[in-house]
């Protein structure tokens, strides 16, 4: 298995707030995660990115139980993440925003790396731009492309459409999609907007209330009388 968990279990100020969670990220591929506002799925993300400790249940990359590894060690081991908020470095621009991160790694990655990086997220923009003026895509791109240059194995993406409009949204797919079948990255996609995630999704996990309520095809889920009661229980036909 390339990157996946089971059983997880997460409490939170005396709340539970995910309840036996499994799912499986493959190579190649993009799993989307669905649900509605406060459904678990960014909570998911801290448990799979070593943010938050589970109290139970097991965390894989390759085989390798990860479940006890701080933040860091998973990020080195190809774990990596973006946020739902595209929060940049305040005080740097661009071009020093890829120096911090090329330097962040072992061996230190060259300018030409970066210069690939922000190819293949198609950002562009002049590299002496204060990374705060960028709009909400160029952010976007600009912290995957710094992720890009970890070699990632898996991708955990936390609604990397919002504050998009339609056609960003079509240019994201695009480069996400490369990313998966030009370097084999397995996905994992947050999206609260089912219609969303049935253009680019190979499969799809539904949760609500910590729970998982549905799991196949994007056209599976979206049939699914549990997941249409849901998002549309309380609101009139
Ligand atoms: N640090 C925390 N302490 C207590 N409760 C929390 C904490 N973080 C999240 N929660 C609660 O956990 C539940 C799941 O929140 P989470 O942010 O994971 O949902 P989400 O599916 O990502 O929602 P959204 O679509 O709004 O981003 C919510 O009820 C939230 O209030
Ligand atoms: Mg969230």
């Amino acid at each position: 298995m390339l990157f996946g968990c089971e059983g997880i279990c997460l409490s939170l100020g005396g709340r539970q707030i995910l309840s036996d969670i499994a799912l499986e990220a493959k190579p190649g591929e993009i799993l989307g995660l669905v649900g509605p506002n406060g459904a678990g799925k960014t909570s998911l993300f801290e448990v799979l990115c070593g943010r938050y400790t589970a109290d139970q249940g097991q965390v894989t990359l390759e085989d390798h139980d990860i479940t006890t590894l701080a933040f860091h060690r998973r990020a080195r081991m190809g774990v990596a993440r973006t946020y739902q908020s595209p929060v940049v470095p305040a005080s740097l621009t661009v071009g020093e925003t890829f120096r911090a991160a090329r330097k962040s790694h072992k061996p230190y990655r060259s300018r030409h790396d970066a210069e690939w990086a922000a190819r293949l997220t198609h950002l562009r923009v002049p590299w002496d731009t204060p990374a705060t003026v960028l709009g909400a895509f160029d952010r976007r791109k600009l912290m995957l492309a710094c992720l890009m240059l970890r070699g990632p194995k898996v991708l955990l993406m936390d609604e990397p459409a919002s504050g998009l409009i339609n056609a960003e949204i079509d240019e994201l797919d695009l480069i996400i999609r490369r990313l998966v079948d030009e370097y084999g990255i397995g996905v994992v996609l947050i999206e609260h907007r089912l219609e969303l995630l049935a253009a680019v999704a190979d499969h799809c996990i539904v949760l609500d209330l910590g729970e998982v309520i549905a799991s196949g095809t994007p056209r599976d889920v979206f049939d699914n009388p549990r997941v249409h009661e849901a998002y549309f229980e309380g609101v009139d036909a």
